[in-house]
């Protein structure tokens, strides 16, 4: 017979206790993006939304953008550093494929206790951390879990693909994850298609540029139509879906917090979904740009920071993207 073992178990329930963000100070307006791709910001500000975002500086780092983040949001918590269990960095763009952006955070912001990890779930990655976290508080491997959304994307954009060019942008945004008293977390409904995989993906493996003798470095390639039209069609469902397991009614929440894909993207969502006048809407991709991971904390941060919505509030947050993948639930916010 098998000895038995412990198992571990965590908190009743988890919370969102605080949030960071972090804006790369370089603004790039839709006049910057004209002088090298055949457009207007006419029929940018049209098609996308996006009026400006910003880029990071040549020699800032996904790992400078997180920690940044990261560290905003602990200091915000209160939860000293030795006390994180784990660092959860969703990015696609950090460019090592080993070591990790969160093992490195981790040491810059001095969470000297916690293991490390990154998401690679593309722009659904923050509600896939924001999952993970409040499961790993509930399960016990974890006390507080920091969850980073961050992407250096101007790295990885052909910046004369008049399909692209105009819509990625760079940033950060985290949220501190620890215990609660009462639900604050709904489950998580996600999930991804892989067959969709062409949808958005990179022009060439790193492998296939060093075997063409380094030619063409690898950039993001995404058939826009097809994204829009599947983003318009299943992400109603899965938001609905994560607002049934919450039990929370759509006339119950304060906030509806989208990944910021597409201006478009929001207000047929939103409209498909048949959600109330009085439920503010994110709409910070106007001067933010599709920051992928990074694009929901951001907005959820520039929101309370601005008062646009109050502290305690329900939300409800759905990332969507490269896969194609998707994760939604429902939060109650710090
Ligand atoms: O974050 C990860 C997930 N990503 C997304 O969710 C992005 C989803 N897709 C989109 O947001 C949109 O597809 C885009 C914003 C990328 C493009 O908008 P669209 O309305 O789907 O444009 P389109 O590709 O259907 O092109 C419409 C027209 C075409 O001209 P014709 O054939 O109608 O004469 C294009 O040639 O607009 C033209 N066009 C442009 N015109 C000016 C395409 N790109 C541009 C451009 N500037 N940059």
């Amino acid at each position: 017979m098998s000895a038995p073992i412990t198992t571990a178990s965590g908190a009743k329930f988890a919370r969102i206790l605080s949030t960071g963000s972090y804006r790369p100070e370089r603004n790039v307006t839709n006049a910057e993006i004209c002088e090298r791709i055949d457009s207007t910001d006419e029929w940018i500000r049209e098609r996308s939304g996006i009026i400006e975002r910003r880029y990071a500086a040549l020699d800032e780092t996904v790992v400078d953008m997180g920690s940044a983040a990261a560290a905003q949001a602990l200091e915000r918590s209160g939860v000293s550093p030795a006390e994180i269990g784990m660092v959860l960095t969703a990015t696609v763009t950090h460019p090592y494929q080993t070591p990790s952006a969160a093992a490195e955070i981790a040491y810059r912001i001095g969470a000297v206790n916690a293991g490390a990890l990154d998401i690679a779930a593309a722009c659904a990655g923050f509600c896939y951390g924001v999952g993970l976290a409040n499961d790993l508080v509930r399960g016990g491997s974890a006390k507080y879990v920091i969850v980073i959304g961050v992407e250096k994307l101007s790295d990885w954009t052909n910046q004369a693909d008049r399909g692209s060019a105009f819509i990625f942008a760079d940033g950060a945004g985290a949220v501190v994850i620890g215990p609660s008293q009462t639900p604050a977390i709904g489950p998580t409904i996600w999930g991804a298609d892989g067959a969709q995989k062409d949808a958005i993906t990179m022009t060439q493996s790193l492998i296939d540029y060093r075997n063409n003798g380094g030619e063409s470095f690898p950039t993001l390639v995404m058939q826009g139509q097809l994204v829009f039209r599947w983003a318009v069609s299943e992400i109603p469902k899965v938001a609905q879906r994560a607002l049934t397991a919450a039990g929370v009614q759509i006339s119950d929440l304060d906030v509806f917090i989208p990944h910021q894909a597409n201006m478009r993207i929001t207000d047929a969502v939103a409209k498909a979904m048949k959600l109330p006048a009085h439920v503010s809407i994110a709409r910070d991709i106007a001067y933010t740009g599709n920051t992928s991971a990074a694009s929901v904390p951001l907005a959820m941060d520039r929101m309370l920071e601005a008062g646009e919505i109050l502290h305690g509030g329900t939300a409800l947050l759905v990332g969507f993207g490269a896969g194609l993948t998707f994760a939604s639930q429902v939060v109650i916010l710090p």
